[in-house]
């Protein structure tokens, strides 16, 4: 039966899976180095991954429309050069970048995708 005393339970319920979804959707975040500060180049090439490839490629880098980026893109370009080249150029349904991004920025989401996605 119905009871008003079940609803702060449900509420709380629901704030903590609300919690858990917003953090999900944010990419990881620059683990801070030896300095106690996170390298900005990575911080930079985050913004960018958010803004730019977590809807198609997922926030952590799982993948989506477009291929799982976390744990392979090392091992699938041995030269970050060439992951920056797909970037720029873009390939079949990826969208090129090269007018978009900044050279610095490229780089910076490249170290991101390789150093913090993993
Ligand atoms: C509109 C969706 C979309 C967006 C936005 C997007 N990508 Fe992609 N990406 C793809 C697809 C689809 C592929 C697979 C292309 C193919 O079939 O060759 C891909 C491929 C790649 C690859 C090569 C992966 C491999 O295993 O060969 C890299 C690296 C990559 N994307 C990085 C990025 C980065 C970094 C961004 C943001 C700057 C980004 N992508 C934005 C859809 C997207």
């Amino acid at each position: 039966m119905w009871s008003p005393t079940l609803r702060p339970p449900v509420v709380a319920v629901m704030s903590v899976a609300l919690f858990i979804g917003a953090c999900a959707s944010a990419p990881p975040e620059v683990p801070v180095g030896p300095d106690g500060e996170p390298d900005p180049v990575l911080v930079s090439g985050r913004e960018v991954y958010a803004a730019r490839c977590s809807s198609c490629h997922g926030s952590a880098g799982d993948g989506g429309s477009g291929p799982r980026l976390a744990g392979v893109v090392a091992d699938v370009f041995p030269d970050p050069g060439d992951q920056a080249l797909v970037i720029r150029e873009g390939r079949d349904n990826m969208p090129g970048f090269d007018s978009r991004l900044s050279d610095d920025q490229i780089d910076a989401v490249v170290r991101y995708t390789r150093e913090v996605l993993g």
